[in-house]
């Protein structure tokens, strides 16, 4: 076997993604070699490249979600995943808790290399079949934003049918996901975007209606529009999250995971702890939020919404799509 492959290296902050000859990872034991097939974007890639996110270091080969074939894995243990197709678990070394991951827990990308490579190396444990129903490229859009929307709504904020849900910015990667699974588990889900036209597609998906929540009064139409939310689901925080406590029914639960659009604002807590209101972070998942995660699509035979497929050698202009937030759904890269 070749001892270099090529990857997507970005080396400092700001600096371009170039595709490069690099070595092939050096597997220990209990890791598995992965020939990645497709591999896709997430927020978390751009926050990197800009210099904003926690324990950067380059070099770095970045990229979470990634699906392809097992080419080897060293030890015993694992040998028959060779030859398989896999989708993998980004959510590195969780530990033994489904609350809260350990310490030592990390995400495929940064600090270890990840997906934008030929090959990349994974502990077997993060292995699992690619879902029939997913071609390549669809099963590398669904892991980190599948799961972390998966474990939002249904471990943290226990989504139930018939439950009315918000989906706030759902051109997002995880928001997509987010609503597709609430549709599927049969809540009333509406949304809300910057754009008339990523709200009509949302509706196209499932969604029972949305606002702009770039208009004036966005939450008082949308609370005429439908009374009020069991559950909130956000990945902005910023000015917008004090609306949610109007928004939400008594005994509502807002769910969130990032804060693109800043930090939480002054909230009135007499408001949360009257209405019985619970705010929940939420981070990635468990291995068993991601076996869960992968079986109900199955089940319900989802696929991820692409909003393009780029070969991977241009995946610097496929990621200044995330600075105009042009997209909907994920942004896939393919490898030959
Ligand atoms: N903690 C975790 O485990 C975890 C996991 C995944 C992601 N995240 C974080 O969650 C965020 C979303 O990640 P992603 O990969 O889904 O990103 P993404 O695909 O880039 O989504 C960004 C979307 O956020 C929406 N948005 C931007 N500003 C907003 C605002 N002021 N109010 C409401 N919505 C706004 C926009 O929706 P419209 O286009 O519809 O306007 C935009 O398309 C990022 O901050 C990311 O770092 C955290």
């Amino acid at each position: 076997m070749a001892q270099t492959m090529k990857a997507i290296v970005l080396d400092g902050i700001k600096k371009t993604l170039v595709w490069m000859e690099v070595p092939i990872p050096k597997l220990e034991k209990g890791e598995a070699l992965v020939r990645t097939k497709a591999a896709a974007f997430n927020r978390r890639d751009w926050w990197i490249q800009q210099g904003q996110y926690a324990g950067l270091k380059f070099p770095i080969i970045l990229g979470s979600d990634g699906a392809g074939i097992v080419e080897a894995v060293a030890g015993d243990a694992g040998q028959a995943w060779i030859g398989k197709e896999v989708i993998i678990n980004p959510s590195i070394a969780w530990g033994d808790r489904e609350a809260v991951q350990q310490k030592a827990f990390h995400i495929l990308g940064l600090p270890q290399d990840g997906t934008f490579a030929q090959y990349v190396r994974v502990p077997v444990e993060n292995l699992h079949e690619k879902p029939r129903h997913l071609t390549f490229e669809e099963a590398a859009a669904l892991p980190l934003g599948g799961l972390t929307a998966y474990r939002a709504l249904f471990r943290r904020a226990e989504l139930k049918a018939g439950d009315k849900v918000l989906v706030v910015g759902v051109g997002g990667g995880v928001a997509t996901f987010a609503l597709q699974l609430a549709v599927h588990a049969g809540a009333d889900a509406y949304v809300t975007s910057s754009k008339v036209s990523k709200i009509e597609r949302a509706m196209a998906l499932g969604a029972k209606g949305g606002v702009r929540y770039t208009d004036d009064g966005w939450s008082e139409t949308l609370k005429e529009k439908v009374g009020g939310f069991d559950v909130i689901v956000d990945s902005a925080l910023g000015d917008g999250f004090a609306h949610y406590l109007d928004l939400a029914n008594p005994g509502g639960r807002i769910v969130f995971f990032g804060g693109t659009a800043g930090n939480i604002p002054e909230l009135n807590g007499r408001q949360i702890f009257w209405k019985q209101l619970s705010l929940l972070g939420t981070t990635m998942g468990s291995p068993t939020d991601f076996r869960n995660m992968l079986e109900f699509v199955e089940h319900h035979q989802i696929k991820p919404v692409i909003d393009s497929v780029h070969p991977i050698q241009e995946a610097e202009e496929a990621i200044r799509k995330m600075t105009e937030s042009s997209q909907f759904g994920k942004i896939v890269l393919k490898l030959e």
